[in-house]
Order: structure tokens, then C-alpha cells, then sequence
């Protein structure tokens, strides 16, 4: 019953990042430190705090450098920001930032969209930031977008993606994330190129980035543990999307995966009960229901009163019973 007989895996909240980027109010800038402080407190291992990216494209993160200034950081806890360019990565050291995640995608097509450079202009800038990264002392994670198939080319090759990360490993980044940006990957598929990419470079910090698009969020994120990823990203309530993917919706929801892996016996180090407090503040700010479902269902164990007349229903059942076992 218990599959994760206590195996520690690492919860990388990505709401205020992924979310918010993709939400149409935008969210006062005290209410977004306000919830990063609450979450601050339930376990994460990371938490990615905002974007460092052009305000015309991501206006809802605009606010960037005040938010990771003004934050009390939690010892433990890895505050980081999405970093595109050389322009992003400068506002992030300026602004004291634990670790680059820099991005870029593994499809051209939706690199251009996204970042409006071909694959081959972002990584000869991302080069660059990861050499700012290395004189400042900051560690560096690269979010590969697409790994999993691209909404406008379809079926992004394997060799592809090996092939970008293979470029990034020689750069001597800490740790690769593998993204499903609008929600294409399947389990059979995740644990191949997982398995693939973790025999290839055992000492990458892997983590794996999962959107809800099609349902098999639950699904990718067990494939991807059972093929050994320990690090995994998710979203309070399950909000997110890349605004430049088209048909892009929510990540997979982080009490969602939190109550699942700890139905299983994985110590993900979280408090569900907190997650579930959080998740209702998150639905007040964004001011729309929240696709989430463990935070409207509860644990599998909330307990619910029986339907009204139970105990009549009860008794009748009982008293029949006694006659057919006296007639
Ligand atoms: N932060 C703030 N401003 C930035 C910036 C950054 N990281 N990078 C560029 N800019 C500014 C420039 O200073 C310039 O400003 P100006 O018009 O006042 O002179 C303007 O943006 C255009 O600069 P340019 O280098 O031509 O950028 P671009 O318009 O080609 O956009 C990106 C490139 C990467 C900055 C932009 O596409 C972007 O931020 N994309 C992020 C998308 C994203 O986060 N998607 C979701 C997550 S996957
Ligand atoms: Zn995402």
C-alpha cells in the first residue's frame, strides 16, 4: 500500500510565478508578499517568487524587484525567479536572488513566440547569464519549456531535447527542469524520457514541471517519481499557464499532488492543512474558482454526516434484520 516508504521528495511552488503570470487581476504587490510569507512557512523546498521578464510581456509580474526585495526569507527554502535574458538576470542579482531559473524552450517555434529569440539567440544570452550567475555566486536551474511536445510543431524529438540539455550540462548548471507547458505528456512517455535524461547525467538536479491541461497531471507526476525525479513543481489551487502557449492552462494543483504523495507514504515535508488554508486565500486574490480538487473535496478521509433520517433508516434496518433472524 505504502509505495513511497518514506522516500523525501522536494515541493517547488510555482503559483506566484506560473500562476500570477497568467492571471488577469493583477495582484497587489503587499497580497503577493503577504502569500509568499504564509507559504514560506509549510515546507517548500523553493519557492519561485516571480519573473524578471519584460513588463509588456508578463505585466501581471511587473512588480518583480519589490516583491523578492521585500520578502523575509525563510531560512531553507530556495527563493527563486524565471530569468529570460541578460536584462532579467541583472534585476535578479540586484534584487538578491537565491538561484537563476533561466528558460528557454526546446520547440523553435515556441521559443520565438515566447521569448522572440530562435533557440540558438537564448541560449548564447543564457550562456552569458549563467557566467553572471557563476562571478555573483548564484546557483543556476534552466526550465526547458516543451519537453514533452509543442502546441504549434507537434512532437518535439527526443534527441532534441537531449540535445539542448547535453549543451546546458556543459555549462555546469546546478539542476534542469522538464517542462509540459500546455499539458502534452503521458506516463509512458515521462518515465522514458525521464529514465533517458537521469541515466544520462546522474548529477543534474532534476526536477519535473507538470501542467493539468489533459487530466494526467496526477499521472505524469508518479511517472516521473517512480523513474527517480525528486523534485517536483506545482501550483497552489492548480492556477498557471504560459500566456504565450496557446491552449495553455493550470499546473497541476500543489495539494493535489501534496495529498496524493502522502497518501502513498512519501515524505514531501508539507502541511496539507496549511496548502488548504493558502489555497482559499489564493481563490480571494485571484477572485475565480480554483481547478483544484483536493481543496474543495478535502482529504480522503474528511469525514461527512450521514444523509437526514439516518437514524430512522438505521433503526428500520436493525428492527427488519431482528425479525428475519426471530421469526
Ligand atoms: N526585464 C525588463 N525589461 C526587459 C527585459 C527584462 N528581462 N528584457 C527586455 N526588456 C525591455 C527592454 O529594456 C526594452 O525596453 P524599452 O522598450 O523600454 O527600450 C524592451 O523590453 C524590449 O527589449 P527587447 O530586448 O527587444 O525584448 P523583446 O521585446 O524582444 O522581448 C523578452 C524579449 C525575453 C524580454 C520577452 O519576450 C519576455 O520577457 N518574455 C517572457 C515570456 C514569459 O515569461 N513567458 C512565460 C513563462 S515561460
Ligand atoms: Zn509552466
Amino acid at each position: 500500500m505504502k509505495e513511497g516508504n518514506g522516500k523525501r521528495l522536494f515541493v517547488n511552488e510555482v503559483a506566484t510565478r506560473d500562476g500570477f503570470q497568467m492571471e488577469s487581476r493583477f495582484i497587489p504587490t503587499d497580497e503577493k508578499i503577504a502569500l509568499i510569507h504564509r507559504l514560506s512557512a509549510l515546507g517548500y523546498a523553493k519557492i519561485e517568487v516571480t519573473s524578471f521578464t519584460s513588463a509588456k510581456a508578463i505585466p501581471a509580474l511587473r512588480d518583480g524587484e519589490e516583491v523578492m526585495q521585500r520578502i523575509a526569507r525563510r531560512p531553507g527554502v530556495v527563493y527563486t525567479a524565471l530569468v529570460p535574458n541578460l536584462r532579467g538576470a541583472e534585476r535578479a542579482l540586484e534584487s538578491r536572488i537565491d538561484e537563476f531559473n533561466i528558460v528557454m524552450s526546446v520547440s523553435e517555434t515556441h521559443n520565438l513566440s515566447n521569448l522572440r529569440m530562435t533557440r540558438e539567440q537564448s541560449f548564447a544570452e543564457l550562456a552569458e547569464v549563467i557566467a553572471l550567475a557563476r562571478q555573483g555566486g548564484v546557483p543556476v536551474n534552466v526550465s526547458l519549456s516543451c519537453v514533452f511536445g509543442c502546441p504549434m510543431e507537434g512532437e518535439v524529438p527526443l534527441a532534441a531535447v537531449l540535445e539542448w540539455i547535453g549543451r546546458f550540462a556543459a555549462l555546469q548548471v546546478q539542476g534542469v527542469t522538464l517542462c509540459d507547458t500546455t499539458g502534452m505528456a503521458f506516463p509512458t512517455q515521462v518515465e522514458a524520457i525521464c529514465k533517458a535524461v537521469l541515466a544520462r547525467h546522474p548529477a543534474m538536479q532534476w526536477t519535473a514541471h507538470f501542467h493539468n491541461t489533459r487530466g494526467m497531471g496526477l499521472a505524469n507526476t508518479l511517472a516521473a517519481v517512480e523513474a527517480g525525479v525528486e523534485r517536483l513543481d506545482m501550483s497552489l489551487g492548480g492556477i498557471g499557464g504560459c500566456p504565450y502557449a496557446p491552449g495553455a492552462t493550470g499546473n497541476v494543483a500543489t495539494e493535489d499532488v501534496v495529498h496524493m504523495l502522502q497518501c502513498m507514504g512519501y515524505d514531501t515535508g508539507m502541511n496539507l492543512e496549511g496548502l488548504l488554508e493558502a489555497a482559499s486565500v489564493l481563490e480571494n486574490l485571484v477572485q475565480h474558482d480554483l481547478p483544484s480538487q483536493v481543496f474543495r473535496a478535502g482529504h480522503r478521509l474528511t469525514r461527512h454526516a450521514p444523509p437526514p433520517g439516518f437514524n430512522d433508516i438505521a433503526a428500520r434496518a436493525h428492527a427488519r434484520r431482528g425479525k428475519e433472524l426471530h421469526p
